[in-house]
């Protein structure tokens, strides 16, 4: 999967370098290019932003850069027909269904913004270009934060593990919290590695049975009581 990502904070995408999209990155299973959006601007002050048509607090950013900096992306792969993810807090919201829907998509370019947000004739003109597969604008809660930026990290990172050898433990993909099949919609339970007491507290005796289906239907259990504690909007009964 292609990744592109501008921004005009490149070195907050930085990250992605470390861990499990860092791995992903180097083994070459994801092909990682990140674009400082000032660098598609003309004037002294690199200007990126302006005061939004029709009054109110804040700036917009300007689709004039905007427009240079993906098609400058869009020409890196003439064959391919890339996604444009705006990330936004007013975009739908962003699931792990969405990450495993997205898992197998082959160009996806993010598009970061800042401020009060991007010239929304940037979205509309991207969704009408044959040359591109589509706009996704997407939000990942119901919080607001600064820029793109942040939403980009967990956005790629929540993908990258579901791509084939990444997590190198297909199982563990699986058995996630919010992961669909046999425990879809329900949370994880509590796990535990040695020492099997610490501080005075035991590793459930099950766990060191060696009973499977014991194990299994006390770790099912578990989960059922966790989502209905944590999370009683998932409905586990
Ligand atoms: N940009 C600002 N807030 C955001 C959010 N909640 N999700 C995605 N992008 C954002």
């Amino acid at each position: 999967m292609r990744v592109d990502v501008v921004s005009i904070f490149p070195a907050y995408l930085d990250a992605l370098e470390l861990s499990l999209v860092g791995r992903a990155a180097h083994s070459g299973v994801i092909d990682l290019h990140v674009h400082d959006l000032r660098d598609f601007t003309h004037d002294r002050h690199r200007t990126v932003d302006d005061t939004p048509y029709g009054g109110g607090p804040g700036m917009v950013m300007s689709p004039v850069p905007w427009g240079e900096a993906l098609d400058h992306v869009r020409a890196q792969v003439p064959d391919e027909r890339p996604v444009l993810v705006i990330p936004t807090p007013s975009g739908r919201l962003f699931a792990q269904s969405t990450a495993t829907a997205w898992s197998t998509d082959t160009w996806l370019v993010f598009a970061c913004g800042r401020y009060e947000g991007i010239d929304s004739r940037v979205a509309e003109h991207y969704a009408q270009r044959a040359d591109w597969a589509g706009v996704r604008e997407v939000s990942i809660g119901d919080y607001v934060l600064a820029g793109g930026e942040a939403a980009v990290l967990v956005i790629v990172e929540a993908i990258a593990r579901l791509l084939p050898g990444v997590l190198g433990n297909e199982e563990s993909v699986r058995d996630d919290s919010f992961a669909t099949g046999a425990m879809s919609d329900l949370l994880e339970g509590p796990v535990y590695t040695k020492p099997p007491e610490w501080r005075g507290l035991d590793v459930p005796d099950v766990l060191l049975s060696g009973h499977h289906g014991q194990i299994a239907q006390w770790r099912e259990e578990r989960s059922r009581e966790r989502t209905a504690d944590m999370r009683p909007d998932l409905g586990a009964s």
